[in-house]
């Protein structure tokens, strides 16, 4: 059975939803795959030998990702190139279907960019408006992009953009990659 580790980076958890979705829609496909916390993986490290592959995914936070995604990935540039096999980016920007290719979405051609470890399979996951989760400031600050984007500015807004069927398909898709793969058993 093929193995594969979900590495994530979530603030206020919506991505670590998202990633257990991931996480339950590659084991029905008959893999092993547990998901890890990147502050956690940061900290106590991986045991890289343990997994064919790798998924990472992060969310979007002001226009950028948190500087533990980059140090991670910087860190560890040559497992990722490895086993790393597909990243996502959760943005509430790509709540928009034309927001979610490549070519369109900047926070996802920032990642490819700035990244020490360059994915071939990318992926973009609309996230969640939540303002009454988020402080006065951040929840003015991204009423202010939502504006900008013609998105909900409400202060009471709370609404998920996920596809949970797309993320589902996603997992399916990952777990054929990792099956084309090389097992580590
Ligand atoms: C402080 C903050 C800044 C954000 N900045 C952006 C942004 O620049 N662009 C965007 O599309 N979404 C932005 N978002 C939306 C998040 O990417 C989205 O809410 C995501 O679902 C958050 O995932 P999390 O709950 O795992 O942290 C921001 C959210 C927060 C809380």
């Amino acid at each position: 059975m093929k193995s594969v580790l979900i590495l994530y980076f979530s603030r206020g958890g919506h991505t670590a939803r998202i990633s257990r979705h991931l996480m339950r829609s590659i084991a029905a496909e008959q893999c092993r795959c547990e998901m890890m916390d990147i502050r956690e993986a940061s900290k106590e490290g991986v045991d890289w030998d343990e997994w064919d592959a790798v998924v990472f995914g992060a969310c979007v936070l002001y226009g950028t990702y948190d500087k533990t995604v980059f140090e991670f990935c910087e860190q560890h540039q040559l497992q990722l190139a490895e086993k790393g096999v597909s990243f996502y980016s959760v943005n509430v920007v790509a709540r928009k279907p034309e927001k979610r290719i490549l070519e369109n979405n900047k926070y996802l051609q920032k990642f490819v960019k700035l990244s020490a470890w360059k994915p071939k399979d990318l992926k973009i996951i609309a996230g969640k408006v939540d303002y009454p989760s988020w402080g006065w400031l951040d929840s003015q600050m991204i009423r202010l992009i939502m504006k900008m984007t013609d998105g909900p500015t409400d202060p009471k807004t709370v609404i998920d953009y996920t596809d949970w069927n797309d993320v589902a398909d996603y997992g399916k898709h990952i777990a054929s990659l990792v099956k084309g793969s090389p097992s580590a058993e």
